[in-house]
C-alpha cells in the first residue's frame, strides 16, 4: 500500500470509517467512500470532502451496485460497515446476519473479481464470547454469545477462505471498546444522553462491574493502517490481531468520569441487571480484556491512553459535539 494507490473505505461516514478515511487521506491515498448513512453522518467527513483526493458515494453495499463502477482500480478495501450494535442483534438475527455477513460476502466478491490485495475486516472482541482467558490471545476460541459476534466470527471465516482459495490478502482487526470523537453508539452515547435528559439519575444497565478495555479511536486507526502496510509488506496471506489497551475499566468507573466531565453533581446511579448474573442485556460480554502482545511486537506500538483517559476524552469530544458541555 503506498500513497498514491486506490483503496476504498466501507461505512466510511460512521465513527471508525471516518476516522480511518481521514488518516489515509493524510497519508495521501485515494479514498473512495462509501455508506448508506443509515448510521454514519456527512458532518462526519467535513475534512475528507475538502480534500482532493476523496470520493463518496452514498450506497447501501448490500443491494446497490453504484459504487463499483468507482471502486474500479482500488488495490485495498477498509471494510467497516457494519450494524455494531449488539444489543440491537438479539433482536434482529435476520437483519444482522445481512448486514454483516452477506456485505462482507459481497465485498468479497466485488474483491476477487477486480484482483484487490487486501481486504481488512473490522471485526471484534465479542467473537471471543465469555473468555476462558484474560487477557485473551488471538489464538483462544471463538464462541461468540451474540448474533452481533457470531456474525463478526462467520465473516473471519469467510475472508480468511478467500485469502486461502483466491489469494487475495485478509487482515482481521478484532476490536476492543473504540471510543472518540463522532461516536454515536455505546456506553459512553448513552450515559450522555440520559444525562442530557435527567442530571440527577443515570440508569446503569447492568450491574455495573462490567469491566471492559477502551482504546482511543487515534491509537486504533494508527494501528490499523500500520497493520495493512505490515500485511502488504509480508509474504503471508492470513494476518489477526486484537486491538485494544493495556488496562479495562468498570461501567461504574465510567458513569462517574462522565459525571465529572459533564461538571453534575450528586448523581443518583441505579442499575438496571439484564440477566440473572448482571449483564447490561442478553449477550453482552461481561469481561473484557485483549492481550495485544503480538500488536505491540509486531508494530512496536503502544496505546496512548489508558482505558479511562480515553474514556475522559471521548466524553468531553461527544458532549461537544452533543452541545452539552
Ligand atoms: N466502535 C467499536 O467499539 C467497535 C468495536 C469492534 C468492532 N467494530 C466494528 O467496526 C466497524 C465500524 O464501527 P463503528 O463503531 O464505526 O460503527 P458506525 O455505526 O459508526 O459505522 C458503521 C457505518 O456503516 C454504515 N453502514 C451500515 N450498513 C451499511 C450498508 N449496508 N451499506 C453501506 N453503509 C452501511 C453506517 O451508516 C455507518 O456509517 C463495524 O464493522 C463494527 O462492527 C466497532
Amino acid at each position: 500500500m503506498s500513497s498514491s494507490e486506490k483503496v476504498l473505505v466501507t461505512g466510511a461516514a460512521g465513527f471508525i470509517g471516518s476516522h480511518i478515511t481521514d488518516s489515509l487521506l493524510r497519508l495521501r491515498y485515494n479514498v473512495v467512500g462509501v455508506d448508506n448513512l443509515s448510521a454514519g453522518r456527512l458532518e462526519n467527513l467535513s475534512f475528507a470532502f475538502r480534500q482532493r483526493n476523496f470520493r463518496f458515494i452514498k450506497s447501501d453495499i448490500l443491494v446497490d451496485r453504484n459504487w463499483i463502477p468507482e471502486a474500479k482500480g482500488i488495490s485495498s478495501i477498509f471494510h467497516f460497515a457494519a450494524n455494531p450494535e449488539v444489543r440491537h442483534s438479539i433482536m434482529e438475527p435476520l437483519s444482522h446476519y445481512e448486514q454483516n455477513l452477506t456485505a462482507t460476502m459481497k465485498l468479497l466478491e466485488f474483491g476477487r473479481k477486480n484482483d484487490v490485495g487486501l481486504f481488512v475486516f473490522a471485526s471484534s472482541s465479542t467473537v471471543y464470547g465469555d473468555p476462558e482467558r484474560i487477557p485473551t490471545p488471538e489464538n483462544h476460541p471463538l464462541k461468540p454469545i451474540s448474533i452481533y459476534g457470531a456474525t463478526k466470527a462467520s465473516a473471519e471465516l469467510m475472508c480468511q477462505t478467500y485469502a486461502r482459495l483466491y489469494g487475495i490478502k485478509c487482515l482481521i482487526l478484532r476490536y476492543a471498546n473504540i471510543i472518540g470523537s463522532r461516536l454515536r453508539h455505546g456506553v459512553i452515547y448513552d450515559f450522555l444522553i440520559k444525562l442530557m435528559k435527567n442530571k440527577k439519575v443515570l440508569e446503569i444497565l447492568g450491574d455495573g462491574t462490567q469491566k471492559k478495555s477502551y482504546l482511543w479511536v487515534g491509537d486504533a486507526v494508527q494501528a490499523s493502517i500500520n497493520l495493512a502496510k505490515l500485511a502488504l509488506e509480508s509474504a503471508h496471506n492470513i494476518f489477526i490481531y486484537n486491538i485494544g489497551n493495556n488496562d479495562w475499566t468498570s461501567v461504574t468507573d465510567i458513569a462517574k468520569v462522565i459525571i465529572e466531565v459533564l461538571g453534575l453533581k450528586d448523581v443518583k446511579l441505579t442499575f438496571s441487571p439484564g440477566t440473572s448474573d448482571g449483564r447490561g442485556w442478553p449477550g453482552d460480554v461481561k469481561l473484557m480484556l485483549l492481550d495485544i502482545s503480538k500488536l505491540k511486537r509486531d508494530l512496536n506500538w503502544e496505546p496512548s491512553l489508558s482505558s479511562l483517559e480515553a474514556v475522559r476524552i471521548a466524553a468531553k469530544s461527544i458532549a461537544e459535539e452533543l452541545k452539552i458541555i
